[in-house]
């Protein structure tokens, strides 16, 4: 679907689900992710409402990670629904969201596009804001995880935004 200077992320097929499976089951990233199995992933590469990836190293086609972005037709929203990745902290999510903004904007017709991460996602939270996502608001409480009762932020980025702010302001 699209590339980055390192990445490839094109839509996943069954054959990649167990090394996403393996990814999003890795006990760090399963800490701040939800979690699915074969089955829910197996319908979601399906579903036309979903765009679900699988993210891969250009140079050796290594899979390092999924996004999945979830498509609301009618109100022109895309949900960045999941994402998690075996190599973290080296940029690369930074270039998968940059790839997924230009995409939602410029090729899916999205106004919106938004997600969701836990406050104490340290790692998360911070490239968010630090790509100019607008923090809407905390849902207290929202989910139930092991570890307990969890708060969820809401981050979003408008069409204008990406081109007024993201593009002038944020982009690295
Ligand atoms: C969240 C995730 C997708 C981000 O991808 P990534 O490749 O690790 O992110 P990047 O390397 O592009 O950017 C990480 C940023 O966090 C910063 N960072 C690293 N450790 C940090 C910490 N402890 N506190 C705050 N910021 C931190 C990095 O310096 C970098 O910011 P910078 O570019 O301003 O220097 C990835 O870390 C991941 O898979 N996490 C586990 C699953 C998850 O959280 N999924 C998203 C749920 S909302």
């Amino acid at each position: 679907m699209y590339t980055t200077k390192r990445l490839r992320c094109e839509r996943a097929v069954k054959e990649d689900l167990a090394g996403i499976l393996a990814i999003e089951h890795d006990p760090y990233n399963s800490l701040y992710t939800f979690t699915g199995d074969m089955e829910e992933h197996c319908r979601e590469i399906e579903d036309p409402d979903i765009f679900f990836l699988a993210i891969r190293e250009k140079e050796g086609g290594a899979l390092i990670g999924y996004l999945i972005v979830d498509i609301d037709r009618e109100s022109q929203r895309l949900e960045f629904r999941r994402m998690a990745l075996s190599r973290r902290c080296e940029g690369y999510g930074r270039e998968v969201l940059d790839g997924a903004l230009r995409m939602a904007f410029k090729q899916w017709g999205a106004n919106k596009v938004w997600l969701e991460a836990y406050p104490d996602n340290a790692v998360g939270c911070h490239l968010y804001e630090s790509m100019g996502f607008h923090k809407d608001g905390v849902l207290r409480q929202h989910h139930k995880a092991e570890r307990g009762f969890l708060d969820q932020v809401q981050y979003s980025m408008l069409k204008d935004e990406y081109r007024d702010e993201y593009l002038v302001k944020y982009r690295r």
